[in-house]
Formats: structure tokens, sequence, C-alpha cells
């Protein structure tokens, strides 16, 4: 008999450690499954390699270690066989500056920027900090797979559109798009002369054994050039809290402009940032799997459980660590209140661009997932 506890089962306590996913409901008896970072404790070579950092004990200014760089070179080669160039990769202290930057970057005030909801909410504000316009088009929902809509797509695009933002593995409907379906949108985007904002930070986090993450810019050389990727080790390796992601851009026009538009008002990662993010692609890939395993799991788990619970129907989720659901028929005026008031808390559908929707977050002990399971089904089952 196996007695091994799984890393991923240990309940860690993280009231009083001003996480900000656990303060919200400070004092309060409502277990947070809303923003996105994970209840586990990073992997023992991240750990290991901060402490050494911190024992050195000199915290000074600190370059992109060339390490990181060349690692993260090898694992864009050795994942997806996609040959870049160190010089493309620009670090930054977070992704939502990096969403931002790319709207400052490529777009006039007034212009348009595209994309599909739900989505992350700060693709939807990025524009509007800049006075662009946000065209957002809903994604269409067929038996059971959310898709983008190429068609309205096309019908609400406008001259004055310079930007498509895509997420892709997408938060939060969780889909891998195919090769078609990337290439489909690339086609669009070269149609209409649109860059292409990637946002694939939870590429790592694939959950399906028989989907596979496709970066937009491997379409083509020319799909390449129109391109910014934009990834981060923060999802998948449970360390949003150091501000360490980055943009590659191959282009040097459209990294030149988007270098520009940082200039000054973006400081780089923190030094520890980078630090972790080597630990994480270096040598941590076996705590990935592990942890990809365990997620699997906690997703089965809460697709089987709601299966059985009147009034909330989850979605697949292929990549990342958010279960979409739909409560539309509890015809509920608050759902975010609802579930609070159950004990679980959840993110609304609002800010993603959709009512009636709800995102639960499984990175936990599959202990809390139980819990809230039994909270939601009390709260829905009379
Ligand atoms: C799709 C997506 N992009 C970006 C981010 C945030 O990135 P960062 O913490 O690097 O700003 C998140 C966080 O959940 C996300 O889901």
């Amino acid at each position: 008999m196996n007695t091994e506890i799984n890393q991923f089962d240990i309940e860690i306590d993280r009231t009083n450690t001003d996480s900000l996913k656990w303060e919200k409901y400070a004092g309060s008896d409502i277990l947070p499954l809303w923003v996105a970072d994970m209840d586990f404790k990073a992997s023992d070579a991240i750990i290991k390699a901060l402490h050494e950092k911190v024992e050195f004990g000199i915290f000074g200014y600190t370059n992109v270690p060339e390490e990181l760089k060349s690692t993260l070179q090898q694992r864009l080669l050795h994942f997806y066989n996609w040959e870049t160039k160190k010089d493309w990769q620009v670090w930054m202290p977070g992704m939502v500056p990096g969403l931002n930057i790319a709207c400052r970057a490529y777009a006039e005030e007034g212009d348009d920027v595209i994309t599909g909801i739900p989505v992350y909410p700060p693709f939807l504000l990025a524009p509007g900090n800049f006075n662009q316009n946000i065209l957002k088009v809903p994604l269409i929902e067929k038996n059971n797979v959310w898709k983008y809509d190429l068609e309205a797509m096309r019908s609400m695009v406008t001259p004055r559109t310079k930007i498509f933002e895509l997420c892709n593995p997408h938060n939060p409907v969780g889909r891998v798009f195919s090769k078609q379906e990337l290439q489909d949108l690339a086609d669009f985007c070269m149609e209409e002369d649109l860059v292409i904002c990637s946002d694939e930070i939870h590429c790592e986090l694939v959950l399906d054994k028989n989907k596979k993450h496709i970066p937009t810019a491997t379409l083509s050389p020319e799909i390449e050039s129109r391109t910014v990727t934009m990834m981060a080790p923060s999802k998948t390796f449970n360390i949003p809290g150091f501000g360490c992601s980055l943009a590659i851009i191959s282009n040097p026009k459209l990294r030149n402009q988007f270098k520009k538009a940082l200039a000054g008002i973006v400081p780089d990662a923190a030094a520890l940032g980078y630090y972790a993010a080597l630990a994480a692609y270096k040598d941590s890939e076996v705590w990935r799997q592990e942890l990809l395993e365990y997620l699997r799991n906690n997703r089965d788990y809460l697709l089987r459980e709601f299966e059985n619970i009147p009034g909330i129907k989850m979605f697949p989720v292929e990549s990342t660590y958010l279960g979409w659901l739909d409560v539309s028929e509890l015809n509920l005026e608050n759902p975010d209140k609802f579930f609070e008031d159950a004990g679980v808390g959840l993110s609304d559908g609002r800010p993603f661009g959709m009512t009636g929707y709800m995102r639960i977050n499984f990175g936990c002990p599959k202990s809390t997932l139980v819990e809230a399971v039994r909270r939601i089904r009390k709260a829905l089952v009379v």
C-alpha cells in the first residue's frame, strides 16, 4: 500500500499571510475559490533557489539572468519547436502591464481593440486606459465547446481596429485552441492588419492529454511577425507574487514600439522573481507533472459533482485550474453573494463580460473542494 502523502493534499493555513485570495474573506467562513493562485507550496527547487539568494543578502538591481533567457529559449524549442532569439524576450513585472503596454504601443486614442468574451477582465479594461474602445465579441458555445466567433468578429471589426487580444489557453473557458482554430483567427488578423496580442500564460497547464498548446507565433513567419506572445511561469508554478512575466516579440519594429511604451513606466521584474522563474523552468518539471495529475483529478471530481447539482453546469476544462460554471438557470440577482452566503467565494462572470456565469478555482487540496461542493449542494438541493 502506498502511504506517501501527496504534497498537494496538504492543507496549508494561508489566513493572516496577507494573501489576496484569503484576505478577501478574512474572519468569515467562506472558502476562497476565486483569484487565480493555488493553495500549494512551490517546488522544492524554487524554494531552494530563493533561499540561496536570500542567504547571499545583497539585493541590488539585477539584470535578467542569461541562464533564464537561454532556459526559456530551450523550453520553447523543446515544447513547441519554436526557434526564438534571446533578444526577442522583454521581461516585465506582470502580464497585465504587458496587455496595457500593447494597447499603448500599437493603437492610438479612439482606436479599437477586439477580443472575445468572456475573458480575463484586464483584457476588457486595458484599451479604456488609453481612451481606446474594446470590441467585445461573444464566444459561441456549442455542445460544451467554446469558440471565437469569426463571423461576428468580421462583422464587428472596424478600420480603426488595431489589436486582437487572444487568450490561449483560455481563461475562463479553459479551451486549448486547435491549430486550425488559431490559423483561422490569425488569417482574420492578417486580413484586417491587426497585431495579435497572444496571452499564453496558461500554456503549461494543459490538462487534457490529447491536447497540445500551440503558440500562435509558430503558425508561420508572417504570423510570428505580427504577434506579441505573453508568457510567465507564475500560474503554472504558483509564483504570481513574484511578478515575473515576459513578452516574446520577433518583429523588431513591434518590439521597439513595445519597449518604448514601457520605458520609464514599467520597472524591471524583481530580482528574486528571476531566480524563482529560472528554478521553475529549469528544475521543476517533476513537480509540474505531479501538479497536472492532481489538477486533472480535481477537475474530474468537480465535473462529476456538478452533473448532479441542479442549476449549475460546468464546462470541460482542457487547460488552467479554473472551471467555468453556467448558473443562469438559478436566476440569481447577485450570484457572488448567493455563493458567499453558502460559504464559497467564486468569481462572478460579470467582470469577464458575461452574466449568469461563475468561475471556480480548483487549484487547492481536494478536501477544500469536497467541502465547497457540500456547501453548494446544501444551498441548492433542498
Ligand atoms: C489570462 C491571464 N493573463 C494574465 C494574468 C495575470 O498575469 P500577471 O500576474 O503576470 O499580471 C492572468 C492571471 O490570472 C491570466 O489568467
